[in-house]
């Protein structure tokens, strides 16, 4: 077992989707060095792996505002050769050596092939390991509102290194982290939704909004528009809501939405529509530049079209972080300019590919 080697540098892990690790480390790094002049080791990045270790001089880093992060750890042991016969007499002296007690324990692996074929064995060893950090008190028991907010221990498995099988061990803390397993908030296909972008919006509602703003801002009789509307996956998520909609694509509405009572459908350019008047939502998953999406939400905003806004950035091939700084870093001027009070989230959900969601939503100030 190798103790992280620096006693000034903090270790973290930030798991990500696959393809995205260097776009993960930059993004940690960057907001590193806007609270201080940072000390950083080079990432190692491991192309395609799912994850990524940075090492810093910085305590803390923002979860809610790391777009490429699914999940912010921080890590306090790397076991390089697990032993196959006996993995679970090394972590236990792992997890010994840290401090306190923990409110969950996770197990887990990277959202890759090799990752999936790793989880059959984290689902017979969890049991296991959960067994024996109660026996040794260090895993409380899950009492309602009594130990959300001690830290989660995590166990990743991050696979093999040169033939042997390798754990990170690092808490997270609930109120600076994702709350599933590996970040992933999963949804599963409704039947009756005509694509899968259905999935993207879904995730969005359940990711950026608590149960309370769900039912707050998703309400019955609320008017949306859906700007690149077809064949309907977005709009179908609002109908079910009981949300009027307003679905602008010269592109055809699918299944059940080629004739629902709460669909208007406009054979538009989605650039050009204005609404009548104010509308509640405006959610938008248009194929376009991220600057020219961005620019079109600015102009929803500043004009009072919209109170709320879910939509997608398509990202570029190349130097995507400095791309999104630039495209939301000028909604957020704009909003600033205009006397807009609001929060603004983005992420790369699970659902997304080549692309990210934000949420945008005025707030009262
Ligand atoms: C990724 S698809 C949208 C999928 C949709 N959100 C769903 O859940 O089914 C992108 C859509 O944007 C539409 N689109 C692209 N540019 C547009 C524009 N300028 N005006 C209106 N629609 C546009 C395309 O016709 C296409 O149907």
């Amino acid at each position: 077992m190798r103790a992280m080697q620096t006693t000034t540098l903090t270790h973290w892990l930030l798991y990500c989707r696959p393809g995205f690790e260097q776009d993960c480390a930059q993004e940690a790094l960057r907001q590193a060095r806007q609270q201080r002049p940072i000390l950083a080791e080079q990432p190692a990045i491991i192309a395609d792996s799912g994850y990524v270790v940075v090492a810093l001089n910085q305590q803390s880093l923002c979860y809610r505002e790391l777009i490429f992060a699914r999940q912010l750890i921080r890590l306090h042991h790397t076991i390089a050769a697990l032993p196959e016969r006996d993995r679970l007499t090394p972590i236990l002296a792992a997890v010994a050596a840290l401090p306190g007690s923990f409110g969950a324990l996770w197990l887990e692996v990277p959202d890759t092939n090799d990752g999936k074929l790793l989880s059959t064995f984290t689902r017979r060893f969890q049991p296991l390991l959960e067994s024996a950090l109660r026996e040794q008190g260090r895993l409380q028991d899950d009492i309602p509102n009594t130990n959300q907010h001690l830290p989660r221990l995590h166990i990743f498995f991050a696979g093999n290194f040169s033939g042997k099988s390798s754990a990170l061990i690092g808490t997270s803390d609930p109120r600076n982290s994702a709350a599933t397993i590996m970040g992933i908030v999963r949804q599963s296909m409704p039947a009756e939704a005509p694509s899968r972008s259905t999935l993207k919006l879904a995730e969005a509602i359940e990711v950026f909004m608590d149960r309370s703003e769900q039912t707050r801002l998703l309400r019955q009789g609320m008017q949306a528009v859906d700007l690149g509307a077809a064949p309907g996956g977005w709009t179908w998520q609002l109908v079910k809501r009981g949300i009027r909609v307003t679905a602008v694509d010269n592109g055809p509405m699918k299944g059940v939405l080629a004739k629902h009572p709460l669909v208007e459908h406009l054979k538009q350019d989605g650039f050009k529509y204005a609404p009548r008047k104010t509308v509640d939502w405006l959610v938008c998953d248009m194929v376009e530049k991220p600057s020219k999406v961005a620019k079109l939400i600015e102009e929803w905003f500043a004009a009072g079209w919209c109170k709320h806004a879910i939509f997608n950035l398509k990202l570029p091939m190349k130097q995507r972080v400095v791309a999104l700084d630039s495209a939301l870093g000028g909604i957020r001027t704009r909003l600033d300019e205009e006397g807009i009070n609001y929060k603004m989230i983005a992420k790369q959900l699970y659902h997304d590919r080549e692309e990210i969601t934000v949420f945008l939503t005025k707030t009262k100030g």
